[in-house]
């Protein structure tokens, strides 16, 4: 049998931190407030700030939240949109957040609805929901850094989205800061005029003011009904212990007053309006609402609500025109298990309520002999896993066991009726265990990507063979300056998802970055491999290679299985098996007692006879070995 000892994580602070208030504050309900029934639609401004990792976004917020009142200048606010524990801890957005601003610019007063959003790639679906909702964004771009990856990416998603967009210069403060060269990678990549691009030092409040109004000035208002019936879409949901679902529409006509009779669209029930409020980022309860607003609305414990559904008024019967959120594509599926399976109905309990915060995640039940029931859970990358088992933890104290994650393949099935398993003639394989035998298949799908990498010129040729040796294929280069260039590739999620970034950076000593897009599925020529630990099947390590690999993978997993598992008892062996046949195979030996150390002189016989009793006492053992692997092997094997 197989063991599987579980490492626990000790935390010091294990309270999450409060992203919206105690219902208690609604007894400050604003009346009749001038603030819900003044909005008028050519007042409003929504918009998003993008950019690629690290470039300013959330500091750009604080510095907006200043200029607008919502906080007082101070360095202990660094980062207020930043609420989650997870993202305080690791310095990064994780989570689009709104904050509904009052600016008053020419006399007027302006709502400023504001959406900060991750820069990580594993978190663009956050960033695809925010700009659903806005119709402009703030392209914001290190002064220091120049274009990264991250900000093609952000760049052409604004483009498809048709969104106004204010190209700006960050940390102009530093000494290193070169605004003219960035504003001519600017105008060569993505044809934007330099004299439109603004630059500020988000950190001192340099031309924030100015961006601010550019803001009011540049981006349209939206466009939408203020008269008919209330329709809207959510772009984010949270649960909340007291109150049930929470949602963050955008109302996309009409008005919205607490007590009004609701229903979703993808659902018959009426419900009723029992919250609403603006987001400040903290709440602002409010009685109404009216379209182009970005709204918290909540319809009781029973209510419901999902991402890309829509709210609309009990007579609304075609909403076929409203905005819809583009599904999300799931890029690594991994099985999430409970440490014992008493914890199961707390597990299951945190990741529904975690899964209705994170709408990029998608759940399904699963079994495994060696880990009991559990789910099989997709995510949008490695980083998004990871955050994603931290908040289990931080959030609602539930621990969970990981298995090595793959990403999702795509095969033919010969003769579909064959198998019962499968209905359809074409499935998707988010299990490695889930593959048939390789005589019923037809043909084997995996999914590609481009891949954008933005280097200095100096490491084209070790980036090059990078992706070479990933399996890549080099489409046309495009030069950013005469320093960077950017590197275009198709190549196999499979290669990239893992590990691909961090050899990236370290291989060009940190300053190339990498940004990927998906490219569908192709295809491609793989196998099953599964590893044998003294000739037990370990489910959980299971994987499908591409049969070019076979070998070099084989080897590689044994030899680091070797490292990863501790020293036991008895003997281990590790083999990498396809159909079959052993491609590699390690041995780990056993701690050796010492049996002869009571011996003193003597007979050559005597020690001789212990030994062999010894080497006899082990064969025994070998065969009920309880082999203990360490948790994070799951996720480390697969490293390069
Ligand atoms: P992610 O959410 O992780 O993508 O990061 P971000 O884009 O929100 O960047 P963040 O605001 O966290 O800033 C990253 C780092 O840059 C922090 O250490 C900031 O203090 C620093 N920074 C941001 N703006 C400026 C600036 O104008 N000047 C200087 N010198 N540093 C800045």
């Amino acid at each position: 049998m197989v063991r599987i000892i579980n490492k626990t994580i000790v935390l010091k602070n294990l309270f999450p931190l409060n992203r919206r208030l105690h219902p208690s504050i609604f007894s400050l309900r604003y009346k009749s407030s001038e603030k819900d029934q003044g909005v008028e639609v050519k007042r409003i401004r929504n918009f998003s700030i993008v950019a690629h990792v690290d470039h300013g976004k959330s500091t750009l917020a604080d510095r907006l939240l200043e200029i607008t009142g919502v906080i007082k200048p101070g360095a202990e606010h660094a980062q207020v949109l930043d609420q989650l524990q997870v993202e305080r801890e690791r310095g990064i957005t994780v989570k689009a957040v709104a904050a509904s601003l009052d600016y008053t610019y020419k006399n007027e007063k302006y709502l400023l609805n504001l959406i900060d959003t991750p820069g990580h790639v594993d978190f663009s679906n956050e960033v695809v929901r925010s700009v659903s909702a806005c119709q402009g964004v703030i392209l914001l771009v290190d002064a220091n850094e120049g274009v990264q990856a991250q900000t093609v990416a952000v760049h052409s998603l604004a483009k498809k989205n048709n969104l106004v967009m204010i190209p700006t210069l960050n940390k102009v403060d530093l000494p290193r800061a070169d605004p003219q060269k960035v504003k001519t990678q600017l105008q060569s990549l993505f044809k934007i005029d330099p004299e439109t691009v603004m630059s500020i030092s988000a950190k001192k409040g340099w031309g924030v003011k100015e961006l601010l109004e550019a803001v009011i000035e540049r981006i349209p208002p939206p466009s939408v009904k203020s008269e008919g019936h209330f329709t809207a879409h959510i772009i984010d949901t949270w649960h909340d212990k007291y109150r049930g679902v929470m949602c963050l529409a955008y109302i996309h006509s009409g008005k919205v007053q607490v007590g009004q009779a609701v229903r979703w669209r993808s659902d018959t029930k009426q419900h009723q309006v029992k919250y609403l409020a603006m987001l400040r980022p903290s709440e602002l309860p409010v009685e109404s609402a009216v379209a182009g607003q970005v709204v918290m609305v909540g319809c009781g414990p029973k209510g419901g609500g999902s991402v890309g559904d829509q709210l609309l008024s009990v007579d609304v019967q075609n909403t076929s025109e409203l905005a819809a959120i583009p599904p999300v594509k799931h890029m690594v599926y991994a099985g999430i298990f409970p440490a014992d399976q008493s914890q199961h109905p707390l597990l299951s309990d945190a990741i529904k309520k975690l899964a209705l915060n994170d709408s990029a995640v998608s759940v399904k039940a699963e079994s495994s002999p060696a880990l009991g029931q559990g789910w099989r859970v997709g995510f949008l990358g490695l980083l998004h896993l990871d955050v994603f088992t931290q908040r289990l933890l931080q959030e609602y104290k539930a621990e969970a066991i990981l298995t090595a994650p793959s990403v999702p393949y795509k095969i033919k099935v010969k003769g579909a009726k064959i198998i019962k398993h499968y209905k359809g003639d074409e499935v998707i394989i988010t299990n490695p265990l889930m593959l048939p035998e390789p005589h019923h298949i037809e043909e084997y799908y995996e999914p590609l990507v481009i891949g954008t990498i933005i280097t200095p010129v100096e490491y084209i040729g070790s980036v090059t063979t990078l992706c070479i040796d990933r399996r890549g294929t080099p489409l046309p280069s495009n030069a950013v300056d005469d320093r960077m260039t950017m590197l275009q590739f198709i190549l196999p999620l499979s290669e990239v998802v893992i590990d691909f970034h961090d050899t990236l950076k370290s291989i060009t000593s940190g300053f190339a970055s990498f940004d990927y897009q998906d490219h569908g599925f192709h295809e491609s020529s793989l196998a099953r491999m599964d590893i044998l630990i003294n000739g037990v099947l370990v489910d959980e390590l299971s994987s499908i290679v591409h049969t070019s690999r076979l070998e070099y993978t084989a080897r590689r997993l044994t030899e680091k299985l070797k490292e990863m598992i501790p020293r036991q008892m008895v003997q281990v062996a590790i083999q990498a098996v396809v159909g079959g046949k052993v491609f590699a195979r390690e041995t780990l030996k056993a701690y050796r007692k010492d049996v002869t150390a009571k011996l003193y002189g003597g007979d050559v016989t005597r020690r001789k006879k212990l030994l062999k009793q010894q080497a006899e006492g082990k064969k025994k053992m070998r065969s009920v070995a309880n082999i203990k692997i360490p948790r994070n092997t799951f996720i480390d094997v697969l490293k390069r």
